[in-house]
């Protein structure tokens, strides 16, 4: 391959994967069954030149390879009032992908689409919520990817280093969890569970003990957090995830370096100390979906939202995948949740779009573009403040409803600031 033998492209890919490689100390390079493309957001200068000039060259994928969230909504790009200058930016990465094969998914949630390759299997993703979700939930052995994503799609090598050892997946601290059941019944609470133990666990792999009920949702909320509030990329879940039947089978024998208790108050003080908002305050934008929503998710929305509407002066999205939109536009939850005058977004999402503080100023927007935003994402929560430049507050779905329709902070009731 690196001769030329099968094309350019793959020649320049591999020799990009190999420097890689040796720069970590990779024994040998493994074949990958999937990609998740870096989509080269068009708020990043520099980075649409980039992403075309390498489709440019010809380059074409040669794995299954879907591709991360854009900054626009591209198939309905009025919906978020993104300024034309960047539609037309993020049409060039579009246009550039497409020629290079890549499935054009624009998602940060690939899996909610079917793109589960087998348990134990090598892949090369970016997006820190999809990477720890293949990692630790579907047992696909990824590190975090970033733009030489990209050569691996192309080669369908990777180094066999990082979360592709054994030895990298061993658990180092393990975490408690002394927490009453229904606590943990809502996607916040498992946002503020993650932000509590990223933070102590950094860039090791925790180990979470104790939990008695969960579900899709959960885990990914759980997992989007810890990888924001820390830069974990795999954690086990005693009797849930599958490299974790057991705690010893979690640490693979091994001792843990740190123990800890995880108690409610613990998870109270994240959202103490991480809203800015209190009960009451006026709020003008609320989100939901983050990570991307899925169908049923969709539908729980319209049936939430039907017959009501959002405050005059609240803008209220709900993020999805393209391919999810169509589906509830065809179930009819798109038309209902409209009616209200919420919006089903698809393709990015509040802090990929141009309502960041940086792209506000180079498009001439208003600076912060949100005031005050209410959430049920514990990534969201944490990234909002410093991208968009807004006061915050995590509540669970319900509350998020309550607080769009009513244009006011409307905490959940177990939690005040
Ligand atoms: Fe996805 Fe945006 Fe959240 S990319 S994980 S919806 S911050």
């Amino acid at each position: 391959m690196l001769n030329g033998k099968y094309g350019e492209d793959a020649a320049i890919a591999i020799d990009y994967i190999i420097q890689l490689g040796e720069a970590f100390d990779a024994k040998k390079l493994v074949d990958i069954v999937y990609c998740h493309y870096p989509a080269e957001m068009s708020i990043y200068k520099g980075n649409v030149e980039d992403g075309c000039d390498f489709a440019a060259t010809g380059a074409k994928i040669r794995i299954s390879t879907t591709s991360s969230t854009l900054a626009v909504d591209v198939e309905k790009p009025g919906i978020t009032e993104a300024p034309q200058a960047l539609i037309d930016l993020q049409q060039k990465v579009v246009d550039a992908h497409r020629s290079m094969g890549i499935l054009e998914t624009y998602t940060c949630t690939p899996q909610h689409l079917g793109f589960i390759p087998p348990f134990g299997s090598y892949t090369a993703l970016v997006e820190s919520s999809a990477i720890i979700y293949y990692n630790s939930v579907l047992g696909v052995r990824t590190n975090r990817g970033g733009l030489l994503t990209r050569y691996s799609a192309v080669c369908g090598k990777y180094p066999l280093m990082g979360y592709l050892l054994d030895d990298n997946r061993k658990g180092t601290h393990l975490f408690n969890v002394n927490i009453a059941d229904e606590k943990m019944q809502t996607s916040d609470a498992w946002s503020a569970l993650g932000f509590h133990i990223g933070k102590i666990a950094g860039s090791e792999v925790p180990v979470i003990n104790g939990i008695k009920t969960f579900n899709q949702e959960f885990l990914l909320s759980f997992g989007a957090t810890l990888a924001t509030s820390g830069s974990v990329t795999l954690f086990h879940l005693i009797g849930v995830t599958p490299e974790a039947p057991s705690l010893q089978q979690a640490f693979q024998g091994a001792k843990p370096k740190e123990t800890h208790v995880v108690e409610w108050t613990d998870l109270e003080k994240v959202y103490q100390e991480q809203n800015t908002l209190k009960q009451g305050d006026p709020v003008d934008f609320v989100t939901l979906g983050c990570p991307h929503y899925t169908l049923p998710q969709l539908q729980l929305t319209a049936e939430k939202l039907k017959g009501k509407k959002i405050a005059e002066g609240v803008r209220f999205w709900i993020c999805t995948n393209r391919m999810t939109r169509k589906q509830a536009e065809y179930s009819g939850f798109v038309k209902t949740i409209e009616q209200s005058g919420a919006k089903v977004v698809a393709d990015t999402c509040p802090v990929e779009s141009h309502m960041r503080q940086s792209t506000c100023r180079e498009f001439g927007l208003e600076v912060p573009n949100i005031k005050a935003m209410v959430c049920n994402s514990g990534k969201m929560l944490r990234y909002v403040g410093d991208l968009i430049g807004c006061k915050v507050a995590l509540t669970d779905f319900d509350a998020c409803i309550a607080s769009a329709i009513s244009g006011k902070l409307v905490q959940k009731l177990n939690i005040s600031k």
